[in-house]
C-alpha cells in the first residue's frame, strides 16, 4: 500500500491506492485544513509534495484554478483533497496552513 508521510511531524500512514492526501491526513490525525470539505472550492488543503510528486495523477483544471489561490504556491503544490496517491509520497503541510489550523482550534 502507498505510504504517505507528513512533514514536519514525520507522521506516516499506509493507505489504499486512490486515497486522497486529505483523507490520509484525517486518518493519521494530521491537521490539514479543508474549509470546503474536499469539494475543490477552496485552497486551504494545499500541500507541497516533497517526494513522489510525479507518482500522483495530474491535477485537473479545477484543481489548478484553486491552487492558483493558495498561499505559498510551489511547482510541487497540490490540493490535498484532490490528489490521490498511487505510490509512496512525502508531503509538507505549508506553514501558513499550520498557522490557520492552530489559530482555528487554539
Ligand atoms: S478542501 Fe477545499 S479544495 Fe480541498
Amino acid at each position: 500500500m502507498p505510504r504517505i508521510t507528513f512533514l514536519p511531524s514525520g507522521t506516516a500512514i499506509d493507505v489504499e491506492p486512490g486515497t486522497s492526501i486529505l483523507e490520509a491526513a484525517t486518518k493519521a490525525g494530521v491537521a490539514l485544513d479543508h474549509a470546503c470539505g474536499g469539494a475543490c472550492a477552496c485552497s486551504t488543503c494545499h500541500v507541497i509534495v516533497a517526494q513522489g510528486y510525479d507518482s500522483l495523477p495530474d491535477a485537473t483544471d479545477e484543481e489548478e484554478d484553486q491552487l492558483d489561490e493558495a498561499v505559498g504556491l510551489t511547482p510541487h503544490s497540490r490540493l490535498g483533497c484532490q490528489a490521490r496517491v498511487r505510490a509512496d509520497v512525502t508531503v509538507e503541510i505549508p506553514r501558513h496552513s499550520r498557522n490557520l489550523v492552530s489559530e482555528g482550534h487554539g
